[in-house]
């Protein structure tokens, strides 16, 4: 379908999506957040895309949640639309792996879309920040929750309270961010982490997936378990004995999904 706030292109296994509102900096409106979502769910159904890249611009992943859109909303409005959860919702249901490639601003919602994604490549010219504060509220779509258990109490309290910007190098530092890349070779990389992602078993990526994100919501006795049966349920599959003799025969594996 044709989008107006957001272009998906897909080659090669990867879907990539764009944020594409640049008068407003990528600012997520709700039409941005429904079709981010429907792209979502056409990647997610289309069997040919392994893997997902998100980016923006040069200048602006997102500068966050649309300010103009937001500004007039009451405690009744926001409240009986329960604003953006649905869409929260969908993004962190996606199965397959997810790639932020984040360039420029990543600040409030665009750093809480940032990190719905599994992991985030940073262009050197990343800056990250929650300035929800210098509005008059707080981060509304897990801020608090995910900027915490990513970079610790006291950075995330620091982000939150000051409103402070974090450039890549420092998000890099602490945990924010898996790689740092020159701005120039942004896409080049996301692209080649997808075409690696793409390469291997889905059975293990989506059983990857699910594991490291449990450890975000459980003991780490109840993880430890739910990863066992994952491991174990995995030998169930063709992919792990072509796995395991690819390796003995010393040639690349050939995972069917199986
Ligand atoms: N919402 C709506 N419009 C936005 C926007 C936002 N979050 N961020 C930027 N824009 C618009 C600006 O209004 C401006 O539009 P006009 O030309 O029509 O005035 C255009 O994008 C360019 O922005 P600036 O002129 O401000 O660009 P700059 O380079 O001088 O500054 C910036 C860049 C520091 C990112 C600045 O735009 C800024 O501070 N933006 C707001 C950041 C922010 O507060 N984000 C949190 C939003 S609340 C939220 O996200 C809640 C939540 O958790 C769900």
């Amino acid at each position: 379908m044709a989008y107006e706030t957001i272009t998906v292109e897909v080659d090669d296994h990867v879907a990539t999506i764009t944020l594409n509102r640049p008068d407003a900096l990528n600012a997520l409106n709700s039409q941005l957040l429904r079709e981010l979502c429907k792209a979502l769910g056409e990647a997610s159904a289309n069997d040919k895309v392994r893997c997902i890249i998100l980016t923006g611009s040069s200048k602006a992943f997102a500068a966050g949640a649309d300010i103009k859109e937001m500004s007039e909303k009451s405690f009744v409005d926001v409240f009986t639309e329960d604003y953006f959860w649905t869409e929260h919702q969908a993004i962190t249901a996606t199965r397959k792996p997810i790639i932020a490639a984040v360039a420029g601003y990543a600040l409030g919602g665009g750093c809480e879309l940032a990190m719905m994604c599994d992991f985030i490549i940073a262009a050197d010219t990343a800056k990250f920040g929650q300035p929800e504060i210098n509005l008059g509220v707080i981060a509304g779509i897990g801020g608090t929750q995910r900027l915490t258990r990513l970079v610790g109490k006291s950075k995330s309290m620091d982000m939150h309270l000051t409103g402070r910007f974090m450039d890549a190098e420092e998000a890099e530092r602490a945990g924010l961010v898996s790689r740092v890349v020159p701005a120039k070779k942004l896409m080049e990389e996301a692209q080649g982490a997808a075409q690696k992602i793409a390469e291997k078993s889905m059975l293990a990526t989506v059983a990857a997936k699910e594991a490291v994100n449990r450890a975000e919501e459980v003991s780490l006795s109840e993880g430890l378990l739910f990863e066992k049966r994952l491991f174990q349920s995995l030998f169930a599959s063709e992919d792990q004995k072509e796995g395991m003799a690819a390796f003995q025969e010393k040639r690349e594996a050939q995972f069917r999904d199986k």
